[in-house]
């Protein structure tokens, strides 16, 4: 990473006016410029650059940020690129933007496997061009994979003669223990050869782009598995790979989804119609490092497994934990459709495939359609499962027209009547505000309940606005970060507590606060969710609705945040003294708490 110091300069001298403008054509419109927005398909100029503040902001897919920000989400581009980028486009120059390289540290005792395998790399990218590659070539053209595709997935050839691929390693000086580490030629008793031979050869990178392994096709009729993978290695951990991640990730930026598929000749098909956030699973399995690697992208995830059974199986299998790990999930409709994506591209065209990969279920109704089509519901416990298990997004639901949809639909699927099924929600939604000791905050008589599931909604309400209303002041008056820092000490609300510390360390080196600086220090942060900080920072600064700045509003604020945090503190004692408890004993741990509070 640079120096701090040369960040500031360049976030200070990063005029976004001119920045922008050397991207998008802006139009002057009073005291800012507005231009057909990049991130969403735009028809009236939604994104605003403001020069005031030196930042834009598109009031449609709410992108934002400074000059740094917008070229990284316009060029994909990590944020020391972009910074790189950005000096170029207002003519600064500093040796400091040369001194450094980007490459992750590597452990000392597996260089020599990455530089062997990069080798092998080459050997084989150089193999497709030589003669006896020209078969391998003429099954890529059949297949529409160009040139430039040929490039970027790093595709190969490995010559038949398999014993030359380890002369030619041995020859580049790796030792055979290198050669047979990286999976790729293991020992067969006398002879070491390469297991590819006369395959077409796919490498796969991890996460920073660097080639760990391959996938070999067979392109003629010949015995042996279609697909030949190269096995576990040190630097290859098939549960730690997502095919094209390295591309995908830089691409999901700016859709703001990534599509999950089965194989890899699928992202390929669709990097072809030019969706380039894509990735594949190597085989139906996902690891927890698969999640983990989708969960830090924080986009929706577009699931599109085979349509045939097992797909479809593995499917509902993966679509509840992704769930259970917070993660926003749709999935291809592709029930009645046995086709995969690059044969659907093959046989029915470019718009075909967009179409397809449009037609998006909820999980809700993908399950529904799941045991609809395939009529695996058959027994009444089984039934009886599926409505426990949208219990929780029944008893959540607030529209009356989308609660009764999904009664209709459960209905359909399961055989019970709907005023059955509308039975069940009211006698779990009676139970669950059993368990949660449910009484109004002003209320003298404990037995008194509130009817919502969210006890805490209105005290949040209310604690999020006053805490909100400090931070808002703390933009731009000294004073109100002082009194944070004294008086508040902690926001409740996360987000407001993250951003408050990015402006107490910010104010810390900088005496004053500048939205903009404050935006760059984020982008160099370790934080996972630096879109969401971003966009809160820069719409809090474009407010215009806050109350004017006085040491008495930032006094009321805190009673209020006070109030609102013992009711809460209250609850939770309530909660933690009663759980087990008989309905008598808890009254009376409820009469006591707030008989002590009072
Ligand atoms: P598919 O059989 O669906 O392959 O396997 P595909 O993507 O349609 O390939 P083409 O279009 O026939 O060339 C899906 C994934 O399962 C793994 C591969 O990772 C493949 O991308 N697989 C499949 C193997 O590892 N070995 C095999 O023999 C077959
Ligand atoms: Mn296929």
């Amino acid at each position: 990473m640079y120096d701090k110091s040369l960040i500031d300069e360049i976030t200070k001298r990063a005029d976004i006016v001119t920045v922008v403008g050397s991207y998008l054509n802006l139009i002057k419109k009073g005291k800012i410029y507005v231009a057909i927005c990049p991130f969403h398909d735009d028809s009236n100029p939604s994104l605003q650059v403001n020069p005031e503040r030196n930042t834009f902001h598109c009031w449609v897919d709410g992108h934002a940020g400074n000059a740094i920000s917008f070229v990284m989400q316009y060029e994909h581009l990590s944020f020391p690129e972009a910074v790189k980028k950005v000096a170029e486009i207002i003519g600064f120059d500093d040796p400091r933007l040369y001194q450094h390289e980007y490459k992750k540290k590597i452990a000392d005792n597996l260089m020599p496997l990455y530089t062997c395998i990069n080798d092998l790399n080459a050997y084989y990218e150089y193999a497709l061009i030589t003669d006896e590659g020209e078969a391998a070539l003429n099954y890529l053209n059949k297949r529409h994979i160009d040139e430039a595709m040929i490039k970027k997935f790093h595709i190969g050839y490995a010559l038949m003669d398999g014993d030359k691929t380890v002369k030619f390693l041995q020859s580049k000086g790796h030792s055979l223990k290198t050669i047979e580490d990286i999976g790729v030629a293991p020992n067969r008793g006398d002879s070491t050869h390469d297991n590819n031979q006369g395959r077409l050869v796919f490498a796969i990178t991890d996460q920073s782009g660097q080639v760990v392994g391959f996938s070999a096709r067979k392109f003629k009729e010949e015995d042996g598995p279609k697909y030949v993978n190269t096995p576990e290695t040190p630097i290859f951990t098939k549960g730690n790979i997502l095919y094209n991640f390295a591309n995908a990730k830089e691409s999901a930026r700016v859709s703001q989804y990534i599509y999950v598929l089965e194989g890899f000749m699928d992202v390929i098909a669709l990097d072809k119609i030019g969706i380039t956030s894509a990735v594949a699973l190597m085989g139906t399995a996902l690891s927890k490092t698969h999640i983990a690697m989708l969960k830090k992208l924080n986009v929706e995830v577009r699931l599109c497994l085979d349509g045939d059974l097992p797909g479809q199986e593995a499917m509902m299998r993966i679509v509840p934990v992704l769930l259970a790990n917070g993660l926003n999930v749709r999935i291809v409709n592709n029930l009645n459709s046995p086709k995969d994506p690059d044969e659907i591209l093959q046989t029915s065209g470019e718009e075909a495939l967009k179409k397809y990969l449009n037609n998006l279920l909820s999980p809700f109704d993908f399950t529904i359609g799941f045991y609809k089509n395939t009529k695996a519901l058959e027994a009444t416990n089984d039934k009886k499962k599926l409505i426990v298990r949208f219990m929780p997004l029944l008893l959540a639901t607030k529209s009356q027209l989308e609660f009764d949809d999904y009664v209709y639909k459960l209905s359909d699927v399961t055989g019970f009547s709907a005023g059955a099924i509308k039975q069940a929600v009211v006698s779990a939604r009676r139970k669950k505000l059993n368990e949660e000791e449910n009484y109004t905050d002003d209320a003298v008589d404990p037995s008194s309940i509130i009817s919502t599931f969210h006890p805490e909604r209105k005290e949040l309400r209310r604690l999020e606005k006053a805490e909100r209303e400090i931070l808002y002041h703390m933009l731009s008056h000294d004073d109100a970060l002082k009194f944070y820092e004294t008086t508040v000490e902690v926001f409740y609300t996360n987000l407001y507590r993250e951003i408050a510390n990015y402006l107490l360390d910010y104010h810390a080196q900088h005496q004053a606060i500048d939205v903009n600086g404050v935006i760059s220090a984020i982008e160099m942060s370790e934080a996972v969710n630096k879109e969401r900080l971003r966009k809160e920072l820069d719409l809090l600064a474009s407010e215009k609705t806050h109350l004017k700045y006085s040491e008495k509003l930032l006094n009321d604020c805190k009673s209020i945040i006070d109030q609102e945090r013992k009711i809460i503190d209250r609850k939770q004692r309530i909660r933690n003294a009663t759980i087990g408890k008989t309905e008598e004993e808890k009254a009376r741990v409820i009469a006591d708490t707030l008989k002590v509070d009072n």
